[in-house]
């Protein structure tokens, strides 16, 4: 079945994104900064800068910069696999045949690091405030695993998760925790923890402070891939408060060389470092972040308001104890407003019901005037390759939960999410008057 535009809602000329690079002008000069100094290379002036930004915005004392957020991920699960369990031999990941607890609703670079380094995934569902990893579900996956010791937490859309909560489960498992704020570049919680220990360890404070994704974890990552909220067309950073994992990031991402006149290696090395043209643009999108935030939280305001009367809502935050970064603006449709709507692994199809609509006939709506959302982050317990990991939901185990001779179903709430959720186009060069078109499009899929 396939919408058909039948309000006849003109389609844009040029196409709205999703969330598409927005340059300003001065990336091109540290660009031909480093083209002219001559230092089109992976050391410069762009990187050193870049990344003392990025310490000064997060407010962490290191920040390494790399190729990508999965890159620096990478780094930050051997740098966890080295501290929990030691040295690997050659060829072996310093996580091997270790379980460690991911976020489940989440982009498939948070988890497959893991993987790149010989550890097993075990999916935590996720909670309906964030849409982030739930602390109930991740206190349930310490009871059934307690030998587990690391934690990987997103930020899903730009919304940070409910740090506190899922710190104190770590800290009662003695778990490190790393933070994927690949998404949420900006984004700010209010902590009742302090973090300020040379080792990143923490305690309690009587009054809660803000602080930026990216600066809760022991290790984390930040990404400047061409969808981001700024962009260096790709690349990456690793960030920590802990001196010697910085330098072991430095020296690893940089084939690993030991201090000889010749190449000498003790380790496995890797070709990880960003290049100082890459690091030109991000330099230059630097001055923009809080613009960009601004624009993208409009957009999220905007749909809001034009979608109130529908039988939707948008992605949730914590008002109080939050500020997202609005990468990303998403829409949930309420569970009695949905129509019928089947997906394969790879096919989808549903039936039309009047009042009612499903996420795949908002997209075609979307798609037939020319703009672009997006479903929801397939779950990674959902993935085929995934589909054998553990999956814990907030009632213990979620995989085999249902039984043939006893009526009931499993609560899964990051299948539901994808179910009847999807994100908008929120491309932050869209104009008002074009987001407008865009509600009138949805609108018209609930007549
Ligand atoms: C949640 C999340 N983690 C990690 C990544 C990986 O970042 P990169 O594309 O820079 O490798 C992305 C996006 O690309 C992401 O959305």
């Amino acid at each position: 079945m396939a919408f058909k535009n039948t309000s006849a809602i003109k389609p844009f000329e040029k196409r709205i994104y999703l969330s598409s690079p927005t340059m300003h002008g001065d990336e091109a000069r540290y660009m031909m900064e480093a083209y002219e100094t001559n230092w089109m290379s992976t050391v410069g002036e762009n990187i050193n800068e870049v990344e003392r930004i990025t310490c000064e915005k997060i407010g962490c004392k290191y920040s390494v910069a790399l190729s990508a957020g999965t890159a620096a991920l990478h780094m930050a699960m051997k740098l966890a696999g080295l501290k929990l369990y030691g040295q690997a031999d050659v060829g072996h990941g310093t996580l091997e045949g270790k379980r460690v607890f991911a976020s489940d609703m989440t982009f498939g670079a948070t988890v497959n690091p893991i993987v790149y380094e010989g550890g097993i995934p075990v999916f935590i569902d996720t909670e309906y405030d964030t849409w982030n990893m739930d602390p109930e579900a991740l206190e349930k996956a310490f009871e059934i695993y307690p030998e587990v010791k690391l934690v990987v937490m997103a930020h899903l859309y730009g919304t940070p998760s409910k740090i506190d909560e899922l710190k104190a489960v770590c800290d009662k498992y003695g778990a490190i925790i790393i933070e994927d704020a690949a998404e949420s570049l900006g984004a700010k919680y209010k902590s009742k923890f302090v973090y300020n220990c040379p080792d990143g360890d923490r305690g309690r404070r009587a009054n809660a402070y803000w602080r930026e994704t990216g600066s809760f974890g022991k290790y984390n990552c930040i990404s400047f891939n061409g969808n981001k909220i700024i962009t260096g067309s790709a690349g990456g950073m690793l960030l920590t408060d802990n001196l010697d994992a910085a330098n072991k990031v430095r020296k690893w991402s940089t084939q690993a060389r030991e201090n000889a006149a010749w190449y000498q290696h003790e380790e496995l090395g890797y070709n990880y470092r960003m290049s100082n043209v890459i690091a030109g643009v991000i330099r230059g999108q630097y001055p923009h972040l809080e613009e960009h935030i601004a624009q993208k939280k409009a957009i999220y305001e905007r749909y809001k308001e034009g979608l109130k009367e529908l039988p939707v809502s948008m992605n949730p935050y914590d008002e109080e104890n939050s500020e997202p970064n609005f990468w990303l603006s998403c829409l949930i449709i309420d569970e009695e407003a949905m129509c019928k709507q089947v997906r394969g692994e790879k096919d989808v199809c549903y039936v039309k019901e009047q009042g009612k609509s499903c996420p795949t006939e908002i997209l075609e709506a979307i798609a037939s005037i020319n703009a672009e959302g997006r479903p929801i982050w397939k779950p990674m317990h959902m993935q085929p390759i995934y589909r054998m990991h553990g999956f814990i939901t907030k009632e213990g185990n979620g995989r085999a939960r249902t039984n043939a001779y006893i009526a009931g179903s499993a609560e899964d709430v990051g299948m539901d999410i994808f179910n009847r959720g999807l994100c908008l186009p929120s491309d932050n060069k869209m104009t008002a008057e074009q987001q407008d078109r865009i509600i009138e499009v949805i609108r018209a899929c609930f007549e």
